[in-house]
Order: C-alpha cells, then sequence, then structure tokens
C-alpha cells in the first residue's frame, strides 16, 4: 500500500537514502586511497599543552571492514524491505501483515485453553480461577474505561456488580448485552405531561415508588400521567422492563442520578444511552470467559 499523495516525497526519500549510502561509499573509498604521510615518529607533528602528540595512523582494517559491511546490508534491506519510498519490497513484508500473523500464532496457542473454556457453563467457568484471570484482563482493556476497574460503574454506567439490570442478569442476557450492545432509549416526556407542576407532581410519584421522600399529596395527583405515559416502559408498578432496558424506578438505584431534579430532568430531555456491541472485536469463546467473569461479579 502506497501513503503518500504524490510522487515527490518518495523520491526525496530516495534520493537522501541511496544519496546516503552511495556518500559513505565514496568516503570509504576515497580513505582507502589516501597515502597516510607521517613523519619519522608516526605523529603528523602537531603538539599540544606542551607533549600532547596527534598520531597519524591509517583507519585500523576491522574498521574498514565493518563499515563496508554496514553499507551492503543497507543495499540488502532496502531491496528485501519496504525503506524506499513506495517500493514495496522483494519480501513483500508490511507491518500489517507481520501483526496478523503474530496474531494468528498467539490466538492458535490459546485455542485449545480456550476450546476446554467454551465447553463450560457460565456458572462452573465463573469459578475457574485462570478464566477468571483472562476475564479480568479483557475486563481491565475494554471495559474499564466505562464501568470502572471495579466494575461499579458511575453515573450514567451500570454497576455490574449487583444484581439491578436493566437488560438481565442470566448469563444469556449478559451474553447477548456483550454480543450485540444495547441502546437504551427514553424520549423527552414533558409536553406529555404538561406544565412543569404536572412534571412535578408525576417525579414526586417516580420518588414514591422507591419510598424516597416526597410529596404524598404531589405523588398521588401524579399517579394518573405515571400510569397513561411513563408506565408503557416503566410497567404500571415501576419496576421496569428489561427488553428496552427501562430501568427499575421502585429501588432507589439511579443511573443518572438520585432526587428530585434528576428525575425532572429526565421527563424534559429524556436520555439515550449506548453500551456498543463487542462481536467483531471478540471470539465467541472470549465472549463466553468474558461473560462469565462478568456473571460471576454478582453471583458469588
Ligand atoms: C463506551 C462505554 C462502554 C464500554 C467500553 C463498555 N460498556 Fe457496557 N455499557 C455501557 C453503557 C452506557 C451501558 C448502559 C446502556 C443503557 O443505559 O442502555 C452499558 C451496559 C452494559 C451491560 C448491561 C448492564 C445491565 O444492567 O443490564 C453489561 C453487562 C455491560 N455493559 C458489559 C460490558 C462489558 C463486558 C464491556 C467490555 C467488553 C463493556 N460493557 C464495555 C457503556 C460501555
Ligand atoms: C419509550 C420508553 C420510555 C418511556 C415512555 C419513559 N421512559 Fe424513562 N427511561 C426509559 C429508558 C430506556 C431509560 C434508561 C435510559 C438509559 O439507557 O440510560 C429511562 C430512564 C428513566 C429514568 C432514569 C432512571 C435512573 O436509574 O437514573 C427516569 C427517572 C425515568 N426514566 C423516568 C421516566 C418517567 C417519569 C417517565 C414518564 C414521564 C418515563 N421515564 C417514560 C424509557 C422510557
Amino acid at each position: 500500500m502506497n501513503d503518500f499523495i504524490n510522487d515527490f516525497w518518495p523520491m526525496l526519500i530516495n534520493v537522501i537514502s541511496l544519496g546516503g549510502i552511495l556518500g559513505c561509499a565514496l568516503l570509504l573509498w576515497k580513505i582507502s586511497k589516501t597515502k597516510v604521510t607521517k613523519s619519522k615518529d608516526g605523529t603528523s607533528g602537531h603538539v599540544w599543552d606542551e607533549d600532547l602528540k596527534e598520531m597519524n595512523n591509517p583507519l585500523p582494517v576491522w574498521w574498514v571492514r565493518l563499515f563496508a559491511i554496514t553499507i551492503v546490508f543497507s543495499l540488502v534491506y532496502l531491496v528485501l524491505y519496504p525503506g524506499l519510498g513506495s517500493y514495496e519490497g522483494q519480501l513483500g513484508w508490511t507491518k500489517n501483515k507481520q501483526y496478523d500473523k503474530e496474531i494468528a500464532e498467539a490466538n492458535k496457542a490459546l485455542e485449545p485453553i480456550y476450546a476446554k473454556y467454551a465447553a463450560m457453563s457460565i456458572e462452573d467457568l465463573s469459578k475457574n480461577e485462570d478464566a477468571k484471570g483472562i476475564g479480568q484482563r479483557l475486563f481491565l482493556n475494554n471495559c474499564a474505561q466505562c464501568h470502572g476497574s471495579d466494575a461499579r460503574g458511575t453515573r450514567g454506567f451500570p454497576n455490574l456488580t449487583d444484581r439491578d439490570w436493566l437488560y438481565g442478569g442470566s448469563p444469556e442476557n449478559i451474553k447477548e448485552t456483550i454480543i450485540k450492545g444495547r441502546m437504551g432509549v427514553m424520549p423527552p416526556m414533558a409536553s406529555l405531561i404538561g406544565n412543569d407542576d404536572e412534571i412535578k407532581n408525576v417525579t414526586h410519584y417516580v420518588l414514591s415508588l422507591s419510598n424516597n421522600q416526597h410529596d404524598a399529596k404531589r405523588a398521588e395527583l401524579g399517579k394518573e400521567k405515571f400510569t397513561t405515559v411513563c408506565a408503557a416502559c416503566h410497567g404500571t408498578d415501576g419496576k421496569g422492563n428489561q427488553l428496552i432496558g427501562a430501568p427499575n424506578l421502585s429501588d432507589s438505584i439511579w443511573l443518572h442520578g438520585a432526587g428530585e431534579a434528576n428525575i425532572v430532568k429526565r421527563i424534559h430531555e429524556g436520555k439515550t444511552n449506548q453500551m456498543p456491541q463487542w462481536q467483531e472485536k471478540f471470539s465467541p469463546e472470549q465472549i463466553h470467559v468474558l461473560t462469565s467473569y462478568v456473571w460471576g461479579m454478582s453471583n458469588h
């Protein structure tokens, strides 16, 4: 593949590389032809600091040979490997091919281990210390930036160590979440509820579902709107719906912040929240190990 946008840069690289090597070769040739003239005592005649004399010897033979070898080496290298502008090299080596080869070798070495894990149930695998270690490394490298290295999450990113699940906590649910990713969508709802006062009433009804501090009168007034508007996704009892990732509003676990102000904001703004999909990055066996690691965090 050629990354250059025009011919000027590859030409410049060729001129500098080959010119440099040629220059070195010429210098070597010139030096080998030059006779070393010295005085009788083998010095150039220069004397410093009273008695420091400059010797004048020819280059050592080993040094000249080494110099010649480096020149030959660099020319052979430039024929075999892609070092000259857009020339691809006789061996067809590229860093991508090298990377793919190393990955393939590593995967081959891991194949028997993963094959053993793939045959085990999620439950059994989650007790296997080696599999846990692999699962943890996969998690730290790929998931921790969002869910935290302890997997306890943060605002907007769910805690994976508790038993509260947006999309279900069975091995099958978790595996599906990892393979396909998830997209939680709550549209803005304010226009369906009415004015600020009515929004506040619904908010107090939501607070009452989890026994959080609320105004009982307002909650009573907000109940009907909740049932007609919010229950479609969050359920009449507010316990949520794992098919669409609508959170349980009755458990005092808040993905997007607790309290009246956050709930009012949610009704006004809605929320779209995405868990990326991983089926392209991981093999099915790796996802199996990762699933057992995640499942194990809340089931032991
Ligand atoms: C870019 C951020 C990001 C990364 C990286 C990420 N996730 Fe998520 N994950 C999320 C978000 C956001 C959600 C919640 C989606 C929602 O609210 O609908 C989520 C949800 C989940 C859930 C569902 C939780 C539940 O309560 O049902 C699981 C399981 C999960 N992630 C596991 C993982 C694993 C395993 C990895 C690493 C392979 C990972 N996540 C990487 C952002 C991320
Ligand atoms: C179309 C389905 C849908 C409707 C209707 C809906 N919601 Fe939601 N709601 C969701 C989803 C999905 C989420 C989670 C978004 C995410 O993935 O982070 C959510 C999140 C929330 C949250 C944040 C929960 C937390 O843990 O922080 C609150 C509060 C909430 N909804 C209240 C309401 C109220 C009140 C109504 C009615 C006015 C309502 N929702 C109507 C789907 C819905």
